[in-house]
């Protein structure tokens, strides 16, 4: 079951489907989608598709500011039958992004902070991996600010949603090592 986890200035909480014209405000921004795998969403329509689909996955939450309530993000779990690489049945690949206007302020590092908690301590994982395309530095800070360690750079990676590959860094974290 799915926690509303709550950190000094933010609320993580399961997408609702009146959260479709917050999320298309900030998805349909070419900063945000292609960094992290996906395209643009052309329409609210769209928004809320992907809140009834893709974002009803177990482990994935909307990024809320407390000071207003708004989401302006997501931050989730990846489990092993919807990462994009061969993980452990005990281990998760993280996935995250939020909104141009709030970037900067320590606010994913703050959401991938709680999330790494809950991973490690209330799900019982035992490894946690992520992966940036190269060049996305702010991406490998915020892995590295939740104490995730450079493993390697692997090319072949399934890229932006129309098919092409890119080459991404893959850190991880043990929850030995946190
Ligand atoms: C990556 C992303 C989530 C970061 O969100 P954010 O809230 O700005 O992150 P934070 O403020 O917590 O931390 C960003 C860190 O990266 C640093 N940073 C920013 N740009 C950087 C760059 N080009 N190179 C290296 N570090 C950079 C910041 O200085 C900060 O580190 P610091 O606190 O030590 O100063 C956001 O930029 C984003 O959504 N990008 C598009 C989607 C995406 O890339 N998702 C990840 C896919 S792997």
């Amino acid at each position: 079951m799915i926690e509303t986890l709550t950190t000094r200035r933010l609320e993580l909480r399961p997408w609702r489907a009146e959260d479709a014209p917050d999320l298309y405000a900030v998805a349909r921004d070419p900063q945000v989608g292609p960094a992290a795998g996906w395209q643009p969403h052309r329409s609210v329509e769209e928004s809320a598709e992907v809140i009834r689909t893709v974002f009803a996955s177990p482990e994935t939450y909307a990024v809320v500011l407390r000071e207003s309530g708004r989401p302006v993000g997501c931050v989730g779990l990846l489990f092993p039958s919807s990462s994009h690489f061969r993980i452990g049945a005990t281990e998760a690949e993280v996935g995250y992004w939020i909104g141009t206007s709030w970037r900067g302020r320590g606010l994913m590092s703050e959401a991938l902070g709680a999330l790494v908690r809950r991973a490690f301590e209330e799900l019982e994982l035992t490894a946690l991996w992520g992966c940036c395309f190269v060049g996305n530095g702010a991406s490998r800070r915020v892995m590295e600010k939740c104490g995730f360690r450079y493993l390697r750079t692997e090319s072949g990676l399934q890229g932006l949603a129309d098919g092409s590959s890119q080459t991404g860094e893959i850190l991880s974290l043990t929850r030995d090592a946190w």
